[in-house]
Parts: C-alpha cells; sequence; structure tokens
C-alpha cells in the first residue's frame, strides 16, 4: 500500500502576532530551521515522498520556501483551503489530491522529536482505519483529548474543559478513505471548525478500527511564543555540535555544544552551547547562549542572549539587559538608550525598533 502525507500549513497564527503579522507561523525558526521542514522531514524519512501541503492566506511564503520538495527528494503539492474551517474541513479540501491512498497528516506548527515509522509500521500491522498519536500533557485543556479504556479509545474530545485524561492528540494522524466519511457526517464545532477530533470520533462510535499510538519522544504545538521558545531549547539540546570551517575567530570561546554556520565573525566573544549562530552573523563582545539561536545575518555587539530565537538581519547592539527568553522578529534593531534594568523578555515582530 502506498502512503501519502498531507500537511497542514494554512491558519493564521493569532496567538503569534505580532510575528505572524508577516510571516507564516510554520516559517518561524526552531534552531534556524523554518518548523514546517521538520515536518517535511519526518514524513521523507518515513518514506512519504508524495505530499500534499494545504495552504492558505500564507501560500505564496510557503511555496516560495519550500518549493517543490527536491531539496528532500520529495514531490510536493499544494492544495488551496480558501477559508480556515478546521482541520477536518482541510482533510476534506485535499479529497481530490489524496484520492483513496492512507495517508499520514501532519499539523505544519507541530514539531515531533523522533522518528514516525514505527507509527507508520502500527497502522499496516493492525490494519487499522485510523493510529492517531497520544503524548501526556500537563494542560490538557489545550488540546483534543483521548479517553481509553485497557488500550482502546473510548471517547474524544476537543479542548475540554474537564478534561477525562491528560493524553493529547498530537498533530499526527494516519487515516484511510473511511475519513472522508465521517468528515461528512460531522458538525461544526463552537469555535466554527470542522474539528479532526470529532471527526475521529465519529469513526469510533460508528466501529471503525482507530487505534491510539502513545509516543515517549518530546513533541510541541507551537502555538505560542512560549512553545516556540521550549521547542528551540528542545531541538538545540538534540543537536551536535559543528563548526563551518571559514569561522573567522577573533579571540573568542565556544563552550559546549556550538553550531556555527557559513560565514561567520566571532570577537571577543563566549558563545555557550547548546545555540547556534547563522550564516554571516557577527557577534562582538557578547555572551551567547545557553540555548539561543541567532540566524543569518544578525550583528550583536556588547550584549548577551540566552532562551532566545532571534530572527535574521536583526542588530542588537550595546544593549544594556540581559535578553532571555524573548523572540526577536526579523530586521529588528534593539539598542542601548540611557537607563539600565536587568533581565527582559520580549516577544517583538519583524521590522521593530527598541532603544532602552
Ligand atoms: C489541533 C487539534 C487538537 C490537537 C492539536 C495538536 O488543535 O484540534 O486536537 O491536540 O492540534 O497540536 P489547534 O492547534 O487547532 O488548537
Amino acid at each position: 500500500m502506498f502512503l501519502k502525507g498531507l500537511i497542514l500549513s494554512g491558519g493564521t497564527g493569532t496567538r503569534l502576532r505580532p510575528l505572524t503579522h508577516t510571516r507564516a507561523k510554520q516559517l518561524l525558526p526552531i534552531a534556524n530551521k523554518p518548523i514546517l521542514f521538520y515536518g517535511i522531514e519526518a514524513l521523507v524519512e518515513a518514506g512519504i515522498k508524495e505530499i500534499g501541503i494545504i495552504v492558505g492566506d500564507t501560500k505564496d511564503e510557503i511555496i516560495k520556501a519550500v518549493g517543490d520538495g527536491s531539496t528532500w527528494g520529495a514531490h510536493i503539492s499544494y492544495i488551496e483551503q480558501n477559508a480556515p474551517l478546521g482541520l477536518a474541513h482541510a482533510v476534506k479540501t485535499a479529497q481530490g489530491y489524496l484520492a483513496d491512498e492512507p495517508f499520514v497528516m501532519y499539523l505544519g506548527d507541530n514539531l515531533i522529536w523522533g522518528k514516525l515509522q514505527h507509527f507508520v509500521r502500527e497502522f499496516y500491522r493492525t490494519k487499522a482505519n485510523s493510529v492517531i498519536l497520544l503524548s501526556p500533557v500537563d494542560e490538557p485543556q489545550r488540546f483534543g483529548v483521548a479517553q481509553l479504556d485497557q488500550g482502546r479509545i473510548v471517547k474524544l474530545i476537543e479542548k475540554p474543559q474537564n478534561p477525562p485524561s491528560n493524553l493529547a492528540l498530537v498533530g499526527v494522524y494516519i487515516f484511510d478513505h473511511n475519513i472522508f466519511t465521517a468528515v461528512d457526517k460531522i458538525k461544526p464545532s463552537w469555535r466554527n471548525e470542522l474539528e479532526i477530533t470529532d471527526a475521529i470520533q465519529w469513526l469510533v462510535s460508528n466501529n471503525y478500527r482507530v487505534n491510539p499510538y502513545t509516543i515517549t519522544n518530546w513533541w510541541k504545538d507551537t502555538g505560542k511564543a512560549e512553545d516556540i521558545l521550549e521547542a528551540n531549547r528542545m531541538v538545540l539540546d538534540e543537536l551536535t555540535g559543528k563548526v563551518a570551517p571559514d569561522l573567522r575567530n577573533h579571540n573568542s570561546q565556544l563552550v559546549g555544544r556550538v553550531i556555527i554556520q557559513e560565514g561567520v565573525e566571532l570577537t571577543n566573544s563566549t558563545i555557550r552551547g547548546p545555540a547556534i549562530i547563522g550564516a554571516g552573523s557577527s557577534i562582538a563582545n557578547s555572551c551567547i547562549g545557553p540555548f539561543a539561536s541567532i540566524s543569518s545575518g544578525v550583528t550583536i555587539a556588547n550584549t548577551e542572549i540566552e532562551y532566545s530565537v532571534i530572527m535574521e538581519d536583526c542588530r542588537v547592539i550595546d544593549f544594556p539587559s540581559r535578553i532571555r527568553n524573548s523572540l526577536i522578529g526579523r530586521n529588528t534593531t534593539l539598542c542601548r538608550s540611557t537607563f539600565r534594568c536587568n533581565d527582559i523578555n520580549l516577544v517583538l515582530g519583524d521590522n521593530s525598533q527598541l532603544f532602552i
């Protein structure tokens, strides 16, 4: 049997404003790589090379970043969803592309550490109509939640006020063609969306075989700024250090696992891993890391940064406070003015200017 991939990359990312005013949320960088690329890589690694990506308002930007898939040896098609009417609606929109093939659906703002192969094998081994990934979480009311009885799914509820368990639906699912019937049967939810959770519940209620598969690796739904920072921390923690041979290092120290991409210049600075410094960035008289991702083309001088994501082409010069737990959008300038405070936590959209 031939498995296709479907990645959902519509959605507006309202909880990540102001960053998502100017950029698709799925393209925000985690360890200097767009979130969406982690999903594509996971599918390709599981042997899935035919991938459809559902796009909405941010279509042009997504297509420009991802292209035809040849970077990954895959073939990527784009499917337009003309209104964000829910994940199940997105599945329906892709019915023509998916035809009758089973498929892995991957939410483009999710990041799952680890391989999907076992999960795919489980689908074939159990001859299920659907396999859903579950993971224990601290705040189940933010997710779709599964109630199990002796390992079988009894009930699935989207964002329950009183969750029956702490098992959240992770944003990766396998379905066969019966999901299209299910989507046709359900009604929009209180948030006026066709919920994939309700469609899966329909499958369960109508005696289709839906199997749970609980993951032990970490995963993140990167819906909010703190989730992006946490995902960045977790990905950096998994990476091994690597320094590009063209590094111009003037009296700087690399401590622990540090990734330095091409064309970087470091002067009198300390980079404390886990950390990544993007191509063409220059850093002087500064302390960077741990858990800092500095994108490409960034200039930093006389500043301390940790647990943060600094996006492309930012300038952070003589900044008097240590920057922590911050997400700084592209092409933003942070500069010194007259007074000093201690830590500072920021979420700044692209093209901002802050003088403190
Ligand atoms: C969606 C699903 C939810 C799932 C979550 C995983 O939520 O509706 O069931 O647990 O993704 O990321 P949403 O991101 O639409 O709030």
